[in-house]
C-alpha cells in the first residue's frame, strides 16, 4: 500500500495514540496535534507533533503551519481529541459545563477544519472520531451525547460544501482507555444503566485496548470511502463495516 500523510488530533494516549501507533508501523507520515505528545511515537521518524490546545484557535492554527509547512497533500485527518465531561443527569449539568465538552468535541474541530480548509492543501478524507452516543440518549451522557450528536451534522455539513473530499463521522465502539477509567469510577448504583455495561465489558474482546482498536479502527477508516456516502455516521460494531 501507498504510504500515506496522515493528520491525527490528541495522540498522547488513548485511541488517537494506537491509531498513530498503526499509522507510523505501516509507515505513513502521522501528523499529531494536541496538548502531548508520546515518547514512543516522539521516536518515530516519521511521526511529527506540534503542540496545540485544540480548544485555543491561535494556537491550532501555529501548529497547522508548522506540521504542514511546504505540505500540498494530507490523505487523512482524524479529527479524535475529546472529552467525556461528567456523567449526570441533565438537571444537574450545567450549561456551562456542557459548553466546555462541547468546545472540545465540536468548536474545535469546526475551527480545526476551517483553519485546513483554508489552505492551499489536497484532502482525502476527514472523519470525525463520534461515538455510539451520538445516537443512544444513554441516560446520563448529557454533554458528550449532544457533542457528538452535533459532530456527526458538522461532518454532514461539511461534506455538502467540500465535495472533493470524503467525510465521515465514526462510532470506534468500546475501547480502554482513559475515558473508561473515568466511568469505571463511577458508583455500581449509579442510576445510568450503561455504566454497569460498561463494566461489564472491561477485559472482553468487546474492549479492545487502544493499540489493538487503533489497527481496528484504521482498517475501518480505509474502507469507508467506499462503503458509506460522503457525510454520513458508521459504527464499527455495524453493518456495512462488520459485512
Ligand atoms: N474510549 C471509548 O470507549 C470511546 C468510545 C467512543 C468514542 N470515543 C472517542 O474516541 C476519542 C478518543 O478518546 P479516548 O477514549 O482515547 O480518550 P482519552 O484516553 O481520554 O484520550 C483523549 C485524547 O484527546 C486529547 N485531548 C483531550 N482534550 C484535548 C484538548 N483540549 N486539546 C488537545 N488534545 C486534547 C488527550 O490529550 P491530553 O494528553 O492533552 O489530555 C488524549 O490524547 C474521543 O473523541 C472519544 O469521544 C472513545
Amino acid at each position: 500500500m501507498e504510504s500515506k500523510t496522515i493528520l491525527i488530533t490528541g495522540v498522547s494516549r488513548g485511541l488517537g495514540h494506537g491509531l498513530a501507533l498503526a499509522c507510523v508501523e505501516r509507515g505513513d507520515t502521522v501528523l499529531g496535534l494536541g496538548r502531548s505528545a508520546a515518547t514512543d511515537l516522539e521516536a518515530q521518524s516519521n511521526f511529527h507533533f506540534a503542540q496545540a490546545d485544540v480548544a485555543e484557535a491561535e494556537a491550532c492554527a501555529t501548529a497547522l503551519d508548522t506540521l504542514l509547512s511546504e505540505r500540498a497533500r494530507l490523505d487523512g485527518v482524524i479529527l479524535n481529541a475529546g472529552i467525556l465531561g461528567p456523567i449526570a443527569d441533565m438537571r444537574d449539568q450545567s450549561v456551562d459545563t456542557m459548553k466546555n465538552v462541547l468546545e472540545v468535541n465540536l468548536w474545535a474541530n469546526k475551527t480545526l477544519l476551517d483553519l485546513l480548509l483554508a489552505r492551499d492543501l489536497t484532502i482525502g478524507q476527514v472523519v470525525g472520531i463520534s461515538s455510539g452516543a451520538a445516537v443512544n440518549g444513554n441516560r446520563g451522557w448529557g454533554g458528550y451525547s449532544l457533542s457528538k450528536a452535533a459532530l456527526n451534522m458538522l461532518i454532514k455539513l461539511y461534506a455538502k460544501e467540500r465535495e472533493d473530499i470524503h467525510f465521515s463521522a465514526l462510532a470506534p465502539g468500546l475501547v480502554d482507555t482513559n475515558m473508561q477509567d473515568q466511568i469505571r469510577a463511577m458508583p455500581d448504583d449509579a442510576p445510568f444503566p450503561s455504566v454497569a455495561q460498561l463494566k461489564q465489558a472491561t477485559g472482553t474482546d468487546a474492549m479492545p485496548d487502544s493499540t489493538i482498536a487503533g489497527q481496528r479502527v484504521l482498517a475501518a477508516l480505509d474502507r469507508l470511502p467506499g462503503l458509506i456516502e460522503s457525510g454520513e455516521f458508521a459504527d464499527i460494531r455495524k453493518p456495512p463495516l462488520t459485512d
